[in-house]
């Protein structure tokens, strides 16, 4: 399903390179759901950014569904994302001037679906997240924790094969948190959607089938199934 083969990343602004990444190898099977671990400034967001194709690595290859991303052109680029890669933010990134469900909507607006069959689809998902009640609110007058949930829905609109999610529940507290993970858990097992998450809390990246650890822009270990272990 994900296949990253030798990747390094260094940024370069202003005649200053700062190099983030070294040598990265893994893979991710179709439906697994996989913790990126490591602490602030380890590359967890770097890496899941070249992994969503939103910026290109220095060297080395990203495969998703048997395709190279980063030899893809922007274009092409563009449609395979809108297509097969879903994204997740810490900090929700809804528009405040639309309503829930036009929020869940608004990645199927670019495709030609037709309004009721959109309407249709976003209030399944805001049923399967637990808030088929908030769908004509605005963002704003909803928890984090619930942002997240329309978030989560959004991301799942496009039925893509692979979500990515950088620090889904960083915004909020502990009992909230479970709330998210719980339900990233089940979409997981019931959509059989794959799932990256980046998280620096170790108590999150046990609730997924593998983890892996980056410090310092290594890749040092890959930890098998925590799940099984209890
Ligand atoms: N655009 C950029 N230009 C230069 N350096 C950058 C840029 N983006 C990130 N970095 C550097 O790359 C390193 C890794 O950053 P990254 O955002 O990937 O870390 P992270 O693991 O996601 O951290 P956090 O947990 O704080 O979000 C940091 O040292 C950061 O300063
Ligand atoms: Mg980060």
């Amino acid at each position: 399903m994900l296949r990253v083969e030798k990747i390094s990343h260094t940024f370069k602004s202003g005649g200053e390179l700062t190099p983030v990444l070294h040598d990265i190898n893994f893979q991710v099977k179709q439906g697994e759901m996989v913790a990126l671990l490591g602490s602030s400034g380890s590359g967890k967001s770097t890496m899941l950014n070249l992994m969503a194709g939103l910026m290109k690595p220095t060297e080395g290859h990203i495969y998703i569904a048997d395709q190279d991303i980063v030899k893809m052109s922007e274009n092409k680029l563009a449609v395979f994302r809108r297509k097969n890669i879903g994204f997740i933010f810490q900090a929700y990134e809804l528009i405040a001037s639309l309503t829930v469900r036009e929020n869940v909507e608004l990645p199927l607006v670019f495709q030609s679906v037709s309004a009721s069959a959109r309407k249709k689809q976003s209030l399944a998902l805001l049923e399967a997240v637990g808030i088929p009640d908030k769908a004509e609110q605005f963002p704003s007058q909803l928890s984090g924790g619930q942002q997240q949930r329309v978030s989560i829905a959004r991301s799942l609109i496009t039925e893509p094969s692979i979500i990515f999610a950088d620090e889904p529940t960083g915004n909020l507290d502990t009992k909230t948190e479970d709330e998210i993970i719980n339900i990233l858990v089940d979409l997981n097992k019931n959509m059989k959607t794959t799932f990256i998450i980046v998280t620096h809390e170790h108590e999150v990246a046990q609730h997924m089938q593998r983890i892996f650890t980056l410090r310092d822009g290594y890749m040092v270990t890959e930890k098998e199934d925590p799940r099984s272990e209890n």
